[in-house]
């Protein structure tokens, strides 16, 4: 029988599987245009243009000097599929979701939107099939560079990346700062740290810790200013460094968050392996934080593994397949432990 899906607004036939298939591929095709749309949105800041309360679409475009038609059209299908709220005769607020497209918010999302889609990013999609025939990333099939050295020489490509980190780890990081046990450690060293935002959460959690962000040499400033601005100027400090030709000895915790997974397993012995050599003199512990593919193999963390073979051409990998890395490594796992979607994987020297 064929009736209409008052949800979906389409024709739906029991009897019909192909239908029900072509909308299911329709519908995944389709969201990734929203995508598109969403980062577009978050480019312009028009998330910070609208507020709790209705506003026109037209007052929003004459104030962000946008094509107003266009404007509606973009936050009329956002609103239909679950951003912001549409009210009568074209009028728009927000809702949770759209909120996190603000700037301004403490969980911001913007800077994840914006690099979902950045050129860079959707260059490497395009030639996507190039990286199912070899493996290698989408990047370096578009650029013929890996992803680190093509940021470095994209004029605004590495704050862009390193915008959307802070705001991955914005929320996780308080979270992370509370439920692990750091006033067990000392000194922590954040090994390819970012800006610091967790370490920054942590230290604020944890008053007696000291701490260091291991970074490339362009992410220094704005690390340090985020220190300043977090006032832990005296017990925070950044250091340059490459991990994989070299971790320094010191830290009673070293952390490495969200960074494996750009890795190869090669690169991932490497950087393990000197961590691995610098904790020696002080009987360094290393606390792995990472999204891990479960045993049900959970769909958003296979689709984050596709996104990774795109861009830095790594992998998202099992716990088991972390096991054995560690392994090579000298590491043995000393517990595991779920915050949010992140694993926390605590590993003791052998
Ligand atoms: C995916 S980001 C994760 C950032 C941060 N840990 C977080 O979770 O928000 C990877 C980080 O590793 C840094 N990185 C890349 N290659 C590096 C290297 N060879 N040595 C040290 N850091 C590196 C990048 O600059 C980037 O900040």
């Amino acid at each position: 029988m064929r009736i209409k899906d008052k949800n979906r607004g389409r024709i739906v036939d029991q009897a019909d599987i192909n239908l029900e298939a072509r909308y299911r591929l329709n519908d995944i095709f389709s969201t990734a245009w929203l995508g598109y749309a969403l980062s577009a949105v978050a480019q312009l800041s028009i998330a910070d243009l609208i507020t709790e309360e209705p506003r026109s679409f037209k007052e929003i475009a004459a104030k962000a000097g946008l094509h107003a038609p266009s404007l509606y059209r973009v936050l009329r299908a956002a609103a239909a599929n679950g951003i912001f709220v549409e009210h009568p005769v074209g009028s728009f607020s927000h809702n949770d979701v759209s909120s996190l497209l603000k700037g301004n918010h403490p969980f911001s999302w913007r800077g994840m939107a914006i690099m979902w889609n950045h050129p860079s990013c959707l260059r490497g999609w395009s030639v996507f099939s190039e990286s199912i025939k070899d493996g290698r990333s989408g990047i370096e099939h578009a650029f013929g560079k890996r992803l680190y050295e093509h940021l470095a020489e994209t004029p605004g490509a590495t704050k862009a990346f390193s915008d959307a980190m802070v705001s991955n780890s914005a929320h996780t990081s308080g979270s992370i700062a509370r439920q692990f046990p750091f006033q067990d450690y000392e000194l922590i060293m954040d090994l390819g740290g970012g800006v610091g935002t967790l370490l920054c959460a942590i230290l604020q959690e944890h008053p007696h810790l000291r701490g260091v962000i291991y970074e490339i040499e362009e992410l220094l400033q704005p690390a340090q200013y985020n220190i300043d601005s977090c006032n832990l100027t005296g017990r925070a400090r950044t250091e340059a460094g490459n991990f994989l030709k070299k971790v320094p000895p010191g830290p009673d915790l070293y952390m490495i968050k969200n960074s494996l997974w750009n890795w190869q397993d090669d690169d991932c012995r490497h950087i393990l392996s000197n961590v691995r050599e610098a904790s020696q003199a002080s009987k360094g512990q290393l606390l792995i934080i990472e999204y891990v593919i479960d045993n049900e193999n959970a769909p958003w963390s296979t689709l984050y593994d596709l996104q990774i073979l795109n861009m830095p051409g790594g992998r998202a990998r099992t716990m088991s397949e972390y096991e054995k890395l560690l392994c090579q490594s000298g590491f043995a796992i000393d517990s595991v432990e779920l915050v949010e979607d992140q694993t926390l994987v605590l590993c003791v020297p052998v």
